[in-house]
């Protein structure tokens, strides 16, 4: 008993060596991973920290145990830690050690991709919006300027990673380097050798290092690196040998991988919800689990883009992700185990143990009914706080990242340089409203710009009346050609045939006074500023609710239009209803209260309905009917 107490003591890779030294490696002979020389495949998951409430980690990773994985694996967005350069941010809902504790002591494995580029449908794929202060940078490639940025980010994560390496007593068994690079145009293999001995650098020889790619010639080819394990990825298929075909012309030996294995689909606002059948996905599960493969299924949970993380693909047209990532995975979006999970899970049950006792069951998800909300005022009114200091002064509009705002709003603010007595088009003609534009004359809404959907809006008034564009960042694209998307007006309105010209540009901090109490904390001192008599455009309205039993639950804002919605100072995110297919917005428990009472702070963008209500339901409505653009 004494060593074995002792190590438990210790914890120290010393001790380990005692008796054997762990050992996850590649078997090129038998076609397996070897751990501590035994043959072995992985049945993992993909989880997000960055999308679930820390508070849920553990709960949610005792699920995926339960369903009888032995590994979990894990992207880590930059942006989402280093948001200024060099200011790096690893508490509360960012503590990826905290995650990484809590797959220990679960007895789960770790399959890590710390990028620097992840995809995973959140903004610009995890990269960095300040990146783009330099315009001409070159993203994913030995871009000096890209590099630079990427070895000092780097040079902090992967250190934390070192000692939780399987070899050096942890349980990180793998990581993957870049994320599905073979997709992206550069094609740039001095990129991805720079990567490969900066990770040698930090984690030594001993750790398996893999790419992931689609499972084709035509992406394998950039992807791939011949000093990285080649993995491929791709959802149900009738015959997983066949799909792992491609892999095997990249690489002849070892053991067969399949990194994302699609268990459903992420969601876009306009676009149908996407479900896929569990027998569909279980059935594809073990048909790969038959040819010895190891697999991650893609997503586990999927969770929720809180605030403004959501990512965007460019397809034909800008298409931004909703709010939930749902993904319609077998946990859902709350964590709950759903008839996938159980399929899954008996299908696991043939292959390996899985361990015996329930799947702990859906936590309580509670109904608060409906309560109502009054008018705090217009956005435009509200300048003197939300503003971050003086406005910008140019004769053409900037960009939020000339502005170092890379989230959120900016207001645009000019004059009618002439009367506009007759309905005249103030309009983009260059598509340049990255990526909605709400727009305002003297205080009345006129309607809304939206990035190739709608590229005018027509508009009266007299010269010198106040022009209000509030330009909404709806999310950077995260995969393809086009991650450099720069947000606000990336070019000139017009009116008519004329240029507008001399602009004042706000970069708007909401967030801030809203994590601070307001405007809550204004009391029944409402009406700070009643200049503009409002008719819709942006509009912040407030309610407070009581809640006797906490747990969570789902907001619904009836006959509303869009806009962000916060409950005690927490970005719940962006709601759309009158696009769809998202209706309601997951409220995770650990943001409400008992003891006091709770608010809620909605900023409507167009039209609010005249009651204005709020709605706490006891499930979600992901799947609603989808509105015209
Ligand atoms: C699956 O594909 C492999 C390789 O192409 C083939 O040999 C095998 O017969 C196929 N299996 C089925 C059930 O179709
Ligand atoms: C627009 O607002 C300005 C400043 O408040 C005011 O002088 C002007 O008369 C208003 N224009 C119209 C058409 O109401
Ligand atoms: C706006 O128009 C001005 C004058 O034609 C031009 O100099 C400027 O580059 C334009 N700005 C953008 C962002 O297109
Ligand atoms: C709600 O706002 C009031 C007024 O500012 C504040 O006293 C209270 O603590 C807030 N409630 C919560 C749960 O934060
Ligand atoms: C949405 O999903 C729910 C629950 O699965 C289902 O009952 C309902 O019929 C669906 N609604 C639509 C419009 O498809």
């Amino acid at each position: 008993m004494g060593p074995v107490i002792l190590c438990l003591l210790l914890v120290s890779s010393l001790c380990q060596q005692a008796w054997s030294s762990p050992s996850f490696t590649i078997d090129f002979a038998r076609n397996c991973f070897l751990k501590d020389g035994q043959c072995f495949r992985y049945i993992s998951g993909s989880i997000h920290y960055f999308r679930i409430p820390a508070s849920a980690w553990k709960d949610r990773l005792q699920k995926m145990y339960m369903t009888g994985l032995n590994a979990v694996q894990i992207y880590v967005p930059w942006n989402f830690h280093e948001a200024q350069p060099g200011v790096f941010n690893f508490r509360e809902d960012r503590d990826l050690e905290h995650f990484l504790d809590l797959t220990m002591e679960l007895g789960l494995l770790v399959i890590m991709r710390p990028g620097p580029y992840i995809c995973a449908e959140w903004d610009m794929g995890g990269l960095p919006a300040w990146l783009l202060n330099k315009k001409d940078i070159s993203l994913r490639s030995s871009d000096p300027d890209y590099l630079n940025a990427v070895d000092s980010w780097m040079s902090v994560l992967l250190p934390k990673l070192r000692s939780r390496l399987y070899s050096n007593g942890g349980n990180i068994i793998s990581v993957q380097v870049e994320n599905e690079y073979g997709s992206f145009h550069a094609c740039d293999y001095s990129y991805m050798r720079h990567l490969n001995a900066l990770f040698r650098l930090y984690l030594g020889d001993d750790v398996v290092l893999f790419t992931t790619d689609g499972n084709a010639d035509y992406f394998l080819k950039c992807g791939t690196l011949q000093d990285l394990y080649t993995t491929v990825d791709f959802g149900p298929v009738a015959n997983a040998t066949k799909a792992f075909e491609a892999m095997r012309r990249y690489q002849p030996r070892g053991p067969l991988v399949n990194s994302e294995y699609y268990t459903g689909w992420l969601d876009y606002w306009g676009v149908k919800h996407s479900q896929s059948s569990a027998l569909q996905v279980s059935l594809g599960l073990q048909n790969i689990l038959e040819t010895g493969a190891s697999v991650n299924m893609y997503m586990f949970e999927g969770g929720t883009n809180f605030g403004y993380w959501n990512g965007a693909d460019f397809s034909k047209i800008y298409q931004p992700i909703t709010t939930s990532y749902d993904y319609d995975a077998p946990l859902t979006e709350a964590g709950d185990p759903t008839d996938k999970l159980l399929a899954i899970r008996a299908v696991i049950s043939k292959f390996q143990t899985v361990p015996s006792g329930p799947i702990p069951p859906p936590t309580p998800k509670f109904y608060y009914g409906l309560i109502s909300l009054q008018k705090v005022g217009a956005l435009v009114d509200q300048l003197d706080f939300l503003a971050a200091g003086a406005p910008y002064v140019t004769d053409y509009p900037i960009t939020f990242e000339d502005a170092k705002q890379y989230f959120g709003f900016m207001l645009y603010r000019t004059h009618l340089p002439l009367n506009v007595p007759l309905y005249t088009p103030l309009s983009s003609q260059a598509n340049g409203v990255h990526d909605r534009g709400y727009v305002s004359v003297n205080g009345s809404f006129y309607g809304v710009l939206e990035r190739d959907v709608a590229k005018a809006v027509k508009v009266t008034g007299k010269a010198g009346d106040w022009v209000d564009v509030l330009v909404e960042n709806m999310g950077r694209i995260n995969y393809g050609g086009d991650l450099k998307d720069f947000k606000g007006l990336v070019g000139n309105l017009t009116l008519g045939t004329n240029t507008l010209k001399d602009w004042l540009v706000y970069p708007l901090n909401i967030d801030g006074p809203i994590a601070g109490g307001w405007p809550h904390i204004l009391g029944n001192n409402l009406l700070r500023n009643p200049r503009t008599e409002n008719t819709g455009g942006p509009v912040f309205y407030r309610g407070t609710f009581k809640v006797i039993d906490v747990g969570d639950t789902f907001l619904k804002l009836p006959q509303w239009s869009k806009g962000q919605v916060w409950i005690n100072g927490f970005n719940i995110g962006r709601y759309w209803p009158a696009r769809g297919p998202q209706v309601t917005l997951y409220v995770p428990s650990s943001i409400l209260s008992s003891s006091e009472m709770n608010n809620i702070t909605v900023l409507e963008l167009e039209n609010a309905p005249e009651l204005p209500t709020a709605l706490f339901l006891d499930r979600p409505i992901l799947n609603g009917t989808l509105r015209g653009k």
